[in-house]
């Protein structure tokens, strides 16, 4: 999504605004632009909409105008309103050129504002809404209104979440910061000699580790070293910093050539931080202290739903088929933006459990103010603690997977696993379903996953050759039953996501309702087929495509001696307890996505038209 990074201090702000951009551009952009208020009090800008170059391009156009400044905002545009160019990008300048103006969001009404202003006799230079913005904000200081009061009173007009930076020349020492509803966060820290905000803590980190979250509704002034905020009636507002536990030197890759590479060799720490703190492994308890409701509150939920977008529903699926599985309450997964439209029939007995690494996916933040608005209680399990969810939910169950910074999520995915399927635990021994020493039975089980997990890693070599002979399709087919249903879900849209291939997740026992119509030496399937309950289905399935003429890979368990007799290409994983299958057979799916995105020349880390937040419906 929409990068945001502003300045004001006393060095010049254009380097500080492109480095505040790039550790920002994992987010996901197509173009970026700065402005800057230069010595004589000008306005300067700065645009690059040249796709995944921009920020390098922009670095050397501002080198080459000589653009310098002390006071400035820097924005890195994912498109939603306009195609990539560079009149599309942001800043955007009012038509006098004394405001300049940064925006993330969508302005719902912005035809019948563009309508009314053109009307007036303004000019656009772009197809933007946010252009709308700068010119309701320059109309207003224009009339005299200071540069808050201006974006307070232009925020009133518009419709939609949004989050936005500005600049003035009337004003040249100050930014004003504001956001409204959930388009992405502002955060804002200070140094000695400065005063920075922008849309992600990672951004702040080489000037403090001491930050503030703009609440929606909130208006902050940065003036050289001073923070100021407010509420949008004016009313300033007092708030302690928080220290966060971003730390800038983990975001970087290390010795891996990507973060993806990176954060997936991390995972069986991801699954030991998710554990930290909940798991006994001397006594064999297990605890979620964040759970904020009593135990009489949980005994009396008759429902769970959980709910997530991509790889979060998928962990929402896998949170959904754990929780029914050991708790023996009905459970279902559903989709952010389904959920949030189709007047769900929720109550104060129906738990909701969302899931989102980034805690800003405008999508599951809507479905979760819609549960809460149902009166229903609502956990929210997420990496990034201090974002909105965090906000929105009665508590919080943070994963504690470290920052992930690859737009495919791996790392943070099973992390959220973990974690819920220590949520069902909970449930589980809470409702008395399950009994201490099952509940010790499990805990010794979940002790192995981290080194499971390892080993898991260790299959790079298989899969770099299973990989190879994958990209040269393009269909895949993905199936899985059961708790692997998500897992196979999860593998295709990997694949997607990576390597630009069309990857269809299904579940097994569809074949014979219209798949097998696909069939053939064209597309390749993907099976998880560990040994448990379903597995002879799977086999059956296998035969099925290899009856029509389909080349079949297999995630199977190690030791398995039929398989290999079945499928054309077997990846072995650890033997384990079926509950912890979906943890094992997850791994070799998400390096086959990276390998084979390797093997098509594919930057795994910046997939194209993807963004790691996605802070708009
Ligand atoms: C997954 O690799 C993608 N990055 C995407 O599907 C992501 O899972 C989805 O946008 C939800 O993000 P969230 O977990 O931050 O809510």
């Amino acid at each position: 999504m929409c990068g945001i990074f502003a300045y004001a201090g006393t060095e010049n702000a254009v380097p500080l605004l492109i480095e505040g951009l790039r550790s920002v551009e994992y987010r996901g952009y197509d173009s970026a632009g700065i402005s800057v208020i230069d010595s004589s009090g000008e306005i300067q800008t700065v645009k690059r909409g040249d796709h995944k170059a921009s920020l390098e391009n922009l670095a050397v156009a501002a080198g080459e105008s000589q653009l310098s400044g002390v006071v400035g905002i820097g924005h890195t545009r994912w498109a939603t309103h306009g195609e990539v160019n560079q009149q599309n990008s942001h800043p955007h300048a009012s038509s006098d050129g004394s405001v300049s103006i940064a925006h993330n969001g969508i302005i719902e009404n912005f035809i019948e504002l563009k309508d009314q202003l053109v009307d007036s006799g303004f000019e656009f230079k772009s197809e933007t809404d946010s252009e709308v913005l700068a010119h309701l904000v320059g109309n207003r200081v224009a009339a005299g209104s200071s540069l808050r009061e201006a974006v307070i009173g232009a925020a009133g007009q518009i419709k939609g979440n949004t989050a936005i930076v500005a600049v003035s020349k009337a004003e040249p020492d100050v930014v004003v910061g504001l956001r409204v509803g959930n388009a992405g966060g502002i955060v804002v820290g200070k140094s000695d000699h400065a005063a920075v905000m922008a849309s992600d803590t990672i951004a702040l980190l080489p000037y403090t580790s001491e930050v503030i979250y703009l609440e929606p509704g909130e208006v902050v002034e940065i003036e050289h070293g001073d923070v100021r905020l407010f509420d949008l009636q004016g009313s300033t507002i007092t708030r302690e910093p928080v220290v966060t536990a971003q730390n800038f030197e983990a975001a970087q890759k290390g010795n891996h050539p990507h973060f993806m590479s990176k954060e997936i060799a991390e995972e069986p720490d991801a699954v030991q931080g998710a554990m930290r703190g909940r798991a006994d492994f001397s006594a064999g308890t297990l605890s979620l202290p964040e759970i904020s409701l009593t135990s009489e509150k949980l005994k009396s939920i008759d429902r769970v739903v959980l709910t997530g977008m991509g790889t979060s529903l998928h962990a929402a699926m896998f949170g959904a088929s754990v929780i029914e599985s050991l708790a023996r309450i009905p459970a279902t997964a559903e989709n952010s933006s389904e959920l949030r439209y189709r007047n769900p029939v929720l109550g104060p007995n129906t738990l909701i459990v969302a899931v989102t690494q980034s805690g800003e996916t405008a999508d599951t933040l809507a479905a979760m103010e819609h549960a809460r608005n149902a009166g229903s209680p609502q956990g929210v399990v997420l990496e990034l603690e201090g974002s909105q969810a965090t906000r929105i939910a009665d508590f919080t169950l943070p994963v504690r997977a470290g920052q992930e910074i690859g737009v495919a999520s791996t790392k943070t995915l099973i992390g959220s696993m973990t974690t819920l399927l220590e949520l069902a635990v909970v449930l589980a021994e809470t409702r008395g379903v399950i009994d201490a020493v099952q509940v010790k039975t499990i805990v010794e089980s979940m002790a192995e996953l981290p080194s499971l997990i390892a080993k898991t890693l260790e299959l790079n070599g298989q899969v770099s050759e299973l990989a190879d002979r994958l990209s040269k399709f393009e269909d895949l087919l993905y199936l899985g039953r059961g708790a692997q249903l998500p897992i196979a879900l999860e593998g295709a849209l990997k694949m997607k996501e990576l390597a630009y291939i069309h990857a269809e997740g299904y579940a097994a026992g569809e074949m014979k309702h219209g798949v097998n119509a696909l069939l053939g030496d064209d597309m390749a399937t993907v099976v998880a087929a560990p040994q448990n309950d379903l597995y002879e289905k799977m086999l059956s399935n296998i035969s099925e495509v290899k009856a029509r003429g389909g080349e079949v890979a297999a995630i199977a368990t190690e030791g398995d001696e039929m398989i290999g007799r079945v499928a054309d290409h077997v990846i072995y994983v650890p033997k384990c307890p079926e509950l912890l299958q979906p943890f094992v057979t997850l791994v070799p799916m998400q390096i086959l996505a990276y390998r084979t995105a390797l093997a098509l020349g594919r930057d795994p880390d910046k997939p194209r038209n993807l963004a790691k937040t996605v802070t708009v419906e």
